[in-house]
């Protein structure tokens, strides 16, 4: 069993979805759950499944503790699931090649600070690209530059909208997230 941390910022859909799938998994253990924000959603199905839940504001304190709660944890992997902070170097170096990543576009492109959530769906569109997808990548000191890992992509209608497209890039991200990782801790990626 590998001991995964899921950290999110945001509505938490893809750890709601990996604390489901992972519940019955003979490969993943989620040990804890972080959330630089308030959830309640993911708060309570933590509660139920057993998982560990922590919400503290991310800043220099906390992500010493979080980095010290991550080692008396016997984490192996830090899933970023919607976590919309800079991991900072000393977290990075604690965990070579340990972090991964989902970003809602096709890095290299539509990626860095500030591109997140709707945005990057409007310059997506905006680009008047003919496809979109997902990017899951390791984690390295910038926003969304480390290296890819997986991607799964998805065409874009004429009339496609940032709402329609986000619904499109949500609906990957659920199906290819958790099983993306299943299979990078088994090394089979
Ligand atoms: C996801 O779409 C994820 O790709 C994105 O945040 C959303 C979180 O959704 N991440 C980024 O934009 C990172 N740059 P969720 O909270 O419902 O899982």
């Amino acid at each position: 069993m590998r001991r995964i941390a899921i950290f999110i910022s945001g509505e938490g859909s893809n750890a709601l979805k990996m604390l489901d799938e992972y519940s019955s998994s003979q490969t993943i253990d989620v040990a804890l759950v972080y959330s630089s924000k308030h959830n309640l959603k993911v708060q309570n199905a933590c509660k139920e499944k057993g998982v560990e839940f922590h919400f503290l504001t991310w800043n220099l304190k906390t992500q010493e503790d979080i980095l010290g709660l991550c080692i008396k944890k016997d984490i192996s992997w830090v899933v970023l699931a919607g976590f919309l902070k800079l991991i900072p170097e000393s977290f990075i170096d604690s965990f070579p090649n340990k972090i991964v990543n989902i970003h809602p576009a096709l890095l290299p492109k539509f990626g860095g600070k500030g591109m997140y959530g709707m945005r990057v769906h409007e310059a997506v569109i905006a680009s008047k690209s003919s496809e979109s997808g997902i990017s899951i990548h390791f984690v390295n000191g910038a926003y969304d530059e480390g290296q890819i890992i997986a991607q799964f992509k998805v065409g874009l209608e004429p009339n496609e909208t940032p709402e329609t497209l986000s619904l499109k890039i949500r609906t990957l991200e659920h199906m290819y997230f958790s099983e993306t990782v299943v299979q990078l801790v088994q090394g089979n990626l």
